[in-house]
């Protein structure tokens, strides 16, 4: 997906995300923020969307969101505003194709159903995998294309609607694995039915 698709379409989902994909996902953000938690210090939260995981997170993190999508940030801060979440160091409108940070800065990163989403995911993966500190651990939580099977037609299916969908059916899992200063610590399949998985990837120190 263009940048531009990407911002039309959650401009379209940002009244109704909440209830709808974001209601469904709530285990990965769950199950991610439980982790960072417990690993502790800076996290950066790369596509943090409508700022549905930023209630999960402890006080042992200081989060920093970013997101493209002003009316996706927009209900990221109205959360911050009414939840009063001390934690949220801060939330900015950014590419995550170009994220401007200086290298090393966070201690950890989480993309959350994001990877794919955004016009060129390795590039993302290279940007995010920078401003990660060596031996700091990247969570990213996204369904991948199946193999074989019904669900894997389907998702072929779905492939070309995209722009219309906000992300892309069929993503195949090595493109994020293939970013040399990452390795894949822990991975694991997430209810229901599988459909989304977690991976953890260690920068190397
Ligand atoms: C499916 S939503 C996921 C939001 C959140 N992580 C969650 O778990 O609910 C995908 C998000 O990625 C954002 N996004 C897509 N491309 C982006 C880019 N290049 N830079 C920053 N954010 C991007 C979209 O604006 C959207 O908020």
């Amino acid at each position: 997906m263009e940048l531009q698709a990407v911002e039309r379409s959650y401009a379209r989902w940002a009244p109704i995300y909440d209830r709808t994909f974001g209601a469904v996902t709530q285990v990965g953000r769950r199950r991610a923020t439980a982790l960072l938690s417990d690993l502790g210090g800076s996290v950066l939260e790369v596509g943090v969307g409508t700022g549905l995981a930023l209630r999960h997170y402890d006080g042992r993190v200081a989060v920093t969101g970013v997101d493209y999508s002003a009316e996706m940030l927009d209900k990221a801060r109205a959360k911050v505003a009414a939840e009063g979440l001390r934690n949220v160091a801060a939330l900015h409108r950014m590419d995550a194709r170009d994220l401007d940070f200086p290298d090393d800065s966070f201690d950890h990163v989480a993309a959350m159903h994001v990877i794919s989403v955004v016009p060129e995911p390795e590039k993302v993966m290279s940007e995010i995998a920078r401003v990660v500190r060596p031996g700091g651990s990247v969570v990213i939580v996204n369904h991948f294309a199946r193999k074989a099977g019904a669900l894997a037609w389907a998702e072929r299916i779905a492939a070309p609607l995209a722009d219309l969908l906000g992300w892309h059916s069929d993503f195949d899992r090595s493109r994020v694995l293939g970013e040399a200063r990452l390795t894949l610590a822990e991975e694991c399949t997430l209810p229901p039915l599988g459909m989304m998985t977690l991976l953890r990837l260690v920068k190397a120190r």
